[in-house]
């Protein structure tokens, strides 16, 4: 069993992360997230929306509504181009996602080709249905949005957003106004986006129904200065270019500030990349398990300026988790000419324009992936295998138990554990020995245990123990929230 099956059976025995629907025969692609999933990603967000939004004074957020009108994706593109090629064997009916199909059994990368250059490839390499061995017909593109009716007549075709990105352009004239911004400003959207995939797979890295984190930095391209660019240019980031994928070649370490001179040259992409290396490994991806990746150009959307994928290296390969494109003035430019409504603004300097945009796009199920495989420690010594998240993101700060179900000890526990639970999220346990307890507390990645015993009674204090050094250090009842406060802060 590899490690991502792994920890896709944890995931489900623990009601982490399940199926949709399971007591039905369920569709592939839609998750649930149970308790500790639930809180794991609610933490993720939080952080994220901290490290990315509230640290920025020129970046708002915004909620916008997941079913959009047709005309949203004719003038951004995706009615006509957001398509998958598909084949499909004329014999069992089966349907494969082309591109990746053809490179599995060939060998031959076929992104960006044409239908007709890949059933090309499927013919010269006789390759048959892997179910039946059946005939496979020729490649056609399928559009991956889900389509919808609005009204009781069915009279306005919609569909569900398949990035969050497209609110933010067609609100960005109102924001920009209401909040009296000048450039450089930013529009941020946490939100569900639906995509109707050809072949959901590797459990949630690819699924019809996930959470996606976007900004969308808005600037004057006169001036693409980012104004806090001073405060990262040190910061290290590793990047694969273009070059070292064409010769095979590994990826390079460089400064942000190198990065810029040699590869990136756009200084607000650098330091949302530059940020997103430190948050990723702030959530528990070890750096050499993170890159960005140069998109070469037969991938890049013929409008973009630049895009840079940072992927993680999963067990099955390494794969996107944060698209970061300079997406130009393409989107607003496209949203004017069929709105007929005039997006522009005036810089300072009374120009009128159009305003340029860097998108890094997050996603929140493949990082959670991230997270959950490289914090599962696989612990022969303990006994038991357990998630090391870093408390800022942990699902529960704290497990609190009394050492024995009597004599006291459960009023006291209660009451701490009722104290401790308006400030922190955290559970009670008093079921089985306090090894079994730890074990319990540490299968979900809870960083400190909290005892309550005998000699609370007399000396008002408890012991804490550490998840990771499961070290014990005892502490005064009334410090027990400030211990904890101050000890998330400096994990962060
Ligand atoms: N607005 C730009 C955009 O949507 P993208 O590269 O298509 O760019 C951004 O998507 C991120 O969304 C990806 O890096 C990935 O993490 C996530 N994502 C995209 N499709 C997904 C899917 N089917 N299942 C899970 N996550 C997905």
């Amino acid at each position: 069993m590899s490690k991502m099956e792994d920890i896709q059976r944890i995931c489900l025995q623990r009601g982490i992360i399940f199926p949709t629907a399971e007591i039905y025969s369920t569709i592939s692609g839609f998750y649930e997230y149970g308790p500790v999933g639930f809180l794991l990603k609610k933490k993720l967000i939080e952080y994220w929306r901290e490290f990315f939004v509230e640290s920025d004074d020129n970046i708002f957020e915004i909620e916008g509504c997941t079913v959009l009108p047709e005309k949203v994706f004719e003038a951004s593109g995706h009615l006509k181009s957001f398509v998958d090629p598909i084949i499909q064997c004329k014999k069992c009916k089966s349907l494969y996602k082309a591109d990746d199909f053809i490179t599995e059994k060939t060998g031959v990368v076929v992104e960006g080709k044409t239908p007709k250059e890949m059933t090309e490839v499927i013919k010269k390499n006789k390759v048959k249905c892997p179910k039946c061995d059946g005939e496979l017909a020729e490649v056609r593109l399928f559009n991956l949005m889900l389509k919808t009716e609005i009204g009781p007549i069915g009279s306005q075709n919609a569909y569900l957003r398949p990035e969050t990105a497209q609110n933010i352009f067609t609100s960005f004239k109102r924001v920009f106004r209401s909040t009296r911004s000048k450039l450089p400003m930013g529009i941020a959207q946490v939100g569900r986006s639906f995509r109707n995939e050809i072949s959901p797979r590797h459990f949630i890295i690819r699924v019809r129904e996930f959470n996606q984190n976007e900004i969308e930095l808005f600037f004057d391209p006169k001036h693409p200065e980012c104004p806090k660019f001073n405060e990262i240019k040190n910061k290290k980031i590793r990047i694969l270019t273009r070059e070292a994928q064409k010769k095979n070649k590994k990826s390079v370490i460089l400064t942000a500030e190198q990065s810029l001179k040699r590869v990136v040259r756009n200084e607000w992409l650098v330091y949302f990349m530059a940020k997103e290396f430190e948050f990723y490994k702030s959530i528990g991806i070890p750096e050499e398990k993170l890159r960005f990746r140069h998109m070469l150009p037969e991938e890049t959307p013929h409008y973009s300026g630049g895009n840079f994928d940072l992927e993680i290296e999963f067990d099955f390969g390494w794969k996107e988790t944060v698209g970061n494109a300079y997406r130009t003035d393409y989107d607003l430019k496209k949203h004017m000419k069929l709105s007929g409504e005039d997006l522009t603004v005036l810089t300072e300097d009374r120009r009128k324009i159009v305003p340029h945009v860097v998108e890094p796009s997050f996603g929140m199920e493949r990082t959670i992936v991230g997270i959950l495989l490289h914090c599962f420690v696989m612990d022969k010594k303990r006994g038991w295998n357990w998630f090391k998240f870093p408390a800022v993101i942990a699902p529960y700060t704290a497990a609190v138990f009394p050492l024995v179900n009597k004599d006291k000890l459960p009023e006291k526990a209660r009451e701490i554990y009722d104290n401790l639970r308006k400030h922190f999220d955290i559970f009670y346990d008093d079921r089985g020995s306090i090894g079994k307890r730890y074990a319990r507390s540490d299968e979900v990645g809870t960083p400190f245990a909290i005892t309550i015993d005998y000699q609370t009674l007399e000396d008002n204090a408890v012991t804490i123990r550490n998840r990771d050094s499961t070290k014990q250090i005892r502490v005064d009842i009334d410090h027990i929230k400030i211990f904890l406060d101050k000890t998330l802060k400096s994990l962060k």
